[in-house]
C-alpha cells in the first residue's frame, strides 16, 4: 500500500505544476489579447489628463466647441504687437451678444466726454464726437457672461473692471490719439490705475473707423489688411473693426510702468456705422 503510494505522488505533483504553468500562460495570452484589443489600458505619460495638469483648459475645450455650434466663428488669439503690446481675439463675442449690448445702451446714449486731466472731471470735448453710455458691471446674466470672458483672457479678476462702456460713432465721428490711463490723482482713487483695456466691435464698418496706435513700434504695414485701411488708419498701426473681435492693449508695462506706446485713436467713420464697447481694467479692485 505505501509502496504505490509513493510511486504516485512524484506525477500528481508534476501534474499540477503543469496545470499551474499551463494556466499562467493562457492568463498571459488572454490579458495580451485584451491589451492588442484595447480592452485593456495601461496608463501612460502621453495619456489622459494628470491631476497637476492645466485641467480647467482641458474640461472647457469641449464648452467652447458646443458654445461655436451656437453662432460662434473660429475663435484664436492674434498678436498685432508688442510695443504696444495689443492681441485680437477672433470672434470674442457671438452676433447675438453684440446685438444685444447695442439693444440696451440705444436708449441711453448722450453725448461723450473725456476726462479733464486738471479737474478730474468730465468735460465735452471737439476730440471726441461720439455718443455712449455706461453698463453698470454685473447689470445683468449677459453682461455678467461676457465680463467674466474678458476677466479669462486678460487674467484680470472681474472686480478689477469698470462697467462696459458702449460707443456709437457715426459717419465723420471719431476719437483723436489718447492714453487710456490717467495723469490725474482724481481718477485713480478708486481702483487706481487703468492697466488694460478691452475693445469689442460690435458691428462691421464699411470704411473708417479703424483703431489706430500711432506710436506703434514696427513695420505698421505688415498687416494683412493694410490695403483696406482708411488715410487715418495708414498713420499708424491699425485695427479694422470686426463684429465680435476683441481688441486687448495695455496701458502699463509689465514693470508697471505707463506705456506710451499704448496711444491709440478711433479713425473717422467714412462709410457705415461703428457701434463698441470697451471694458478698462484696474491695477486694483474697481467699486461700483
Ligand atoms: C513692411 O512689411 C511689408 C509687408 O510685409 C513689406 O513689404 C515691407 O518691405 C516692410 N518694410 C520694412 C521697412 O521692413
Amino acid at each position: 500500500m505505501v509502496k504505490p503510494r509513493h510511486s504516485r505522488l512524484p506525477p500528481r505533483k508534476s501534474s499540477s505544476s503543469t496545470l499551474i504553468l499551463t494556466l499562467l500562460v493562457i492568463f498571459t495570452f488572454l490579458i495580451l489579447i485584451l491589451l492588442v484589443l484595447g480592452i485593456l489600458s495601461v496608463p501612460s505619460s502621453s495619456g489622459g489628463p494628470k491631476a497637476n495638469d492645466l485641467n480647467s483648459i482641458i474640461r472647457n475645450t469641449p464648452d467652447r466647441r458646443s458654445e461655436r455650434e451656437e453662432g460662434w466663428g473660429e475663435q484664436w488669439v492674434e498678436i498685432v504687437s508688442w510695443e504696444p503690446r495689443a492681441f485680437v481675439y477672433h470672434n470674442f463675442l457671438t452676433k447675438e451678444e453684440c446685438e444685444y449690448l447695442i439693444d440696451i445702451a440705444k436708449p441711453h446714449m448722450h453725448k461723450s466726454t473725456v476726462v479733464d486731466s486738471e479737474t478730474g472731471k468730465s468735460k465735452d470735448s471737439r476730440v471726441r464726437t461720439s455718443s455712449g453710455t455706461f453698463l453698470s458691471r454685473g447689470r445683468d446674466k449677459i453682461v455678467r457672461n461676457i465680463e467674466k470672458r474678458i476677466a479669462d483672457f486678460t487674467f484680470i479678476p472681474v472686480e478689477h473692471g469698470e462697467g462696459l462702456q458702449v460707443l456709437h460713432y457715426e459717419v465723420g465721428q471719431k476719437y483723436e490719439p489718447h492714453y487710456d490711463y490717467f495723469q490725474d490723482d482724481f481718477n485713480t482713487k478708486n481702483g487706481g490705475q487703468r492697466i488694460a483695456t478691452v475693445l469689442m466691435y460690435l458691428t462691421d464698418v464699411e470704411e473708417g473707423g479703424e483703431t489706430v496706435f500711432p506710436a506703434a513700434k514696427g513695420n505698421i504695414s505688415s498687416v494683412p489688411w493694410w490695403n483696406e485701411l482708411s488715410e487715418c488708419g495708414k498713420k499708424g498701426l491699425s485695427i479694422k473693426p470686426k463684429r465680435g473681435d476683441a481688441l486687448l492693449f495695455w496701458s502699463m508695462k509689465p514693470d508697471a510702468t505707463l506705456d506710451p506706446s499704448s496711444l491709440h485713436g478711433g479713425c473717422p467713420v467714412i462709410k457705415g456705422n461703428k457701434w463698441s464697447s470697451t471694458k478698462w481694467m484696474r491695477v486694483s479692485e474697481y467699486k461700483v
